[in-house]
């Protein structure tokens, strides 16, 4: 991707858990060299605990705080990618907030291929650590479509059910040119 091309010093992924923020995120930095940054990470070394024991030991609501002080931290930086969690664009207005800061891209999955990969990775994500494997599918569709309103104000919006990380980032670079 041409510097001249890219006039937002910010590219921010939103979308669902399991649909592929992070890999095409670090695609995406290593193509701009942009930073990476991962919302995730960021509230893990603020607070000094893997997300999910964040959940457990202080509540969703402390999680989203923290969420929200990490997101308005990293937003003064520029030059950045930033794959934010599936659930910061649906809360304190981050939407509009991101939109006004940077280049927003939604990663549009299916809610039958985020069934299929996340299925595989409950341990760590705490809102479906406790659900058996027959109840994730009726879970996703419900929360992806409360949260789908808000994925939805994304500046970009990419169909991500089928593309690797390096097709998304080329997808998202040839859509920043364009
Ligand atoms: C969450 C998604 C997670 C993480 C937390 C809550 C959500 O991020 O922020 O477990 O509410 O969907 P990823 O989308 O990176 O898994």
């Amino acid at each position: 991707m041409s510097g001249n091309t890219l006039h937002n010093s910010r590219i921010i992924l939103a979308g669902f858990m399991g649909s592929g923020k992070t890999a095409l995120g670090k695609s995406l930095a290593e193509n701009t060299g942009f930073r990476f940054f991962d919302l995730d990470r960021l509230v893990e070394s603020a607070e000094g605990l893997p997300v999910h024991r964040i959940f457990k030991e202080k509540g969703e609501e402390w999680f989203r705080r923290a969420e929200h002080k990490c997101l308005l931290q990293v937003l003064n930086e520029e030059r950045i990618v930033l794959a934010t969690g599936g659930g910061t664009p649906c809360f304190h207005k981050h939407m509009e907030l991101m939109n006004r800061k940077g280049l927003t891209v939604y990663l549009q999955c299916s809610p039958g291929v985020l069934a299929g990969r996340l299925v595989h990775e409950k341990p760590h994500r705490p809102l479906i650590a406790n659900l058996s494997d027959n109840e994730l599918p009726r879970f996703i569709d419900r929360l992806l479509r409360e949260r789908e309103p808000y994925y939805l104000q994304a500046k970009l919006i990419i169909k991500a059910d089928h593309l690797t990380a390096g097709e998304l980032a080329a997808s998202v670079a040839g859509l920043i040119s364009s």
